[in-house]
């Protein structure tokens, strides 16, 4: 779908949906919504009032318009009340907007900026909401679909935002710019993770980490398992030895023009199938497995983009990638091992994988002595049976770097929620014959847990842990799309890479 600027009035576009806006209980209809209904002779306020439309957010109304003004139909979205009306509430809107523009079959489709008016909120944010939600919205993997049962191309293949007034032209464009861009990258992710590892295997992770690195001109670095074990990677590589598929230690480095503000390293857990290990998971706990490389999606995902987006700070990315088998190889509980920086792991239960990957993926990346580490990983159920699936746990050591990515991930809205790490928590790792079990306390804290882990390995380095298990697959859709993979975190660390430092 093309997002397309027009320096005109609502009223006058052609289009097949006209989609305007109205808050909950307002008596009278101003701004762009206004100027439509004097342009159809108060057939909106008549319709409104004769079907009662409340403006509750997120609802709609669709009229045929009979030839009064260009547009073949208007659909009108309710914004909430006016009183709570944020940036959020424009996403809301947005895709309602856009889904109910799609059921009417529109192609070509015109939106009035939602939240343009409002005051609150500013043009370009308006401007990218509606771009970002629009394609999110109406994402849709049907690759796998047979032919005569992949949905009929009838796609809405324009959006057109309109604005009359000249000054706010260069806004809305930059808002529009940004928005495809952060789409994109959100998009991708969620095509990997969709795609499932009977393909999506670690060699095909780094496949897609090279063509990324060569499209943006990117350094990039794939290390197969010899050259881990070359490195110490007795972690990572311990995980690896269950499945037949080999491993991939992914290295990805953007570096801006002039001086950069920061060297950061993002991580992401790149399980292409969790299985448990020995520590075999049941049936039921295995179905939605395959999203056990969300973390690692985000990040790739975020870094196929970064060329456009030139954040003024160095990044390294970091994705150490395998498959989590119970083969004749397999480690087993009770096995000691040893990570790059040395530090041995008493393994308790194969199925707590992730934090012993990224025990190697950070200890790597912790010589190169970033300033600030970000790991993204589906890690815990605990986290799931603590947020759900509608924020995602944060972790830290450096309570103002956290503090920071809860506002960029809130702000972005991919909801962003701390759980407390004490000395006491700390102290449940501690193994008897080893530095550290991958386990903790049984039945309690386990997002914690496998926090507490991690940290061991960032050494004194500012760290924020997103443990991402519940957001990264949702059972019903939402306003950024389908039920699913959601590819969440692409937009946080955008955010925060391009605004906050
Ligand atoms: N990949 C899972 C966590 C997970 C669970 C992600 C549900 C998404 C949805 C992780 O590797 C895992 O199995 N963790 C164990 C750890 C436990 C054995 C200490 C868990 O959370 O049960
Ligand atoms: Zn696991
Ligand atoms: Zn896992």
């Amino acid at each position: 779908m093309k997002v397309i600027l027009k320096n005109q009035k609502l009223e006058n576009i052609p289009c097949d949906v006209l989609i305007i806006n109205l808050f909950e209980n307002t008596k009278t209809l101003n701004g762009g919504t206004g100027a439509v209904d004097t342009a159809l002779d108060g057939l909106i306020k008549k319709i409104i009032k004769e079907d009662g439309f409340k403006g509750k957010l997120g609802s709609t109304l669709a009229i045929r318009t009979n030839g009064e003004i260009p547009a073949k139909k208007v659909v009108i979205v309710g914004l909430g009340e006016k009183e709570k009306f944020d940036l959020s509430s424009v996403r809301k809107a947005s895709a309602a907007g856009i889904r109910c523009a799609k059921k009417e079959k529109a192609k070509t489709v015109c939106s009035i900026l939602h939240g343009a008016g409002a005051g609150k909120i500013d043009i370009k944010d308006a401007a990218q909401a509606l771009t970002e939600v629009s394609q999110l919205a109406l994402y849709n993997f049907d690759r796998f679909k047979s032919k005569d049962k992949k949905e009929p191309k009838k796609e809405i293949q324009t959006l057109i935002i309109a604005e009359a007034d000249k000054d706010k032209l260069k806004d809305i464009e930059a808002g529009i710019k940004r928005g495809e861009i952060v789409a994109r990258a959100q998009s991708l992710a969620r095509d990997m993770v969709t795609e499932s590892a009977i393909t999506m295997t670690p060699t095909k992770i780094a496949n897609i980490a090279r063509k990324i690195a060569k499209e943006n001109k990117l350094k990039i670095k794939v290390l197969d398992s010899e050259a881990c074990r070359k490195l110490g990677m007795g972690a990572f590589l311990a995980v690896a030895q269950g499945s037949h598929e080999p491993p991939k230690f992914i290295e990805i480095k953007y570096t801006p023009k002039g001086k950069p503000k920061k060297h950061i390293a993002i991580v992401g857990k790149g399980i292409t199938f969790d299985s448990g290990g020995l520590s075999l998971k049941p049936a039921n706990s295995m179905e939605t497995m395959k999203d056990d490389m969300s973390g690692s999606a985000a990040v790739i995902g975020t870094m196929s983009v970064i060329r456009e987006l030139q954040p003024k700070v160095a990044i390294t990315m970091i994705v150490a990638t395998t498959e989590n088998m119970p083969g004749g190889k397999a480690y087993r509980p009770g096995d000691v091992i040893q990570a790059m920086n040395g530090k041995t792991i008493e393994i308790l239960n194969t199925d707590a994988e992730g934090r012993v990957t990224l025990a190697d993926a950070i200890s790597y990346v912790v010589k190169q002595k970033p300033d600030e580490i970000i790991d993204l990983a589906t890690l815990t159920g605990a986290c799931v049976v603590a947020l759900g699936d509608t924020s995602n746990g944060v972790m830290t050591n450096d309570q103002k770097f956290a503090d920071k990515i809860i506002k960029a991930g809130n702000e972005a809205g991919e909801r962003m929620w701390q759980l407390p790490l004490y000395d006491e928590d700390r102290d449940k790792i501690k193994s008897d014959i080893a530095d550290m079990i991958n386990t903790g306390s049984k039945g309690k804290s386990g997002a914690q847990n496998g926090a507490v882990f991690i940290e061991k390995f960032v050494s004194d380095i500012p760290w924020v842990h997103i443990d991402i298990a519940g957001p990264s697959w949702i059972d019903k859709e939402n306003e950024y799309g389908p039920k699913g993979p959601t590819g969440v975190g692409v937009r946080t660390l955008i955010n925060y890479l391009t605004n906050y430092v």
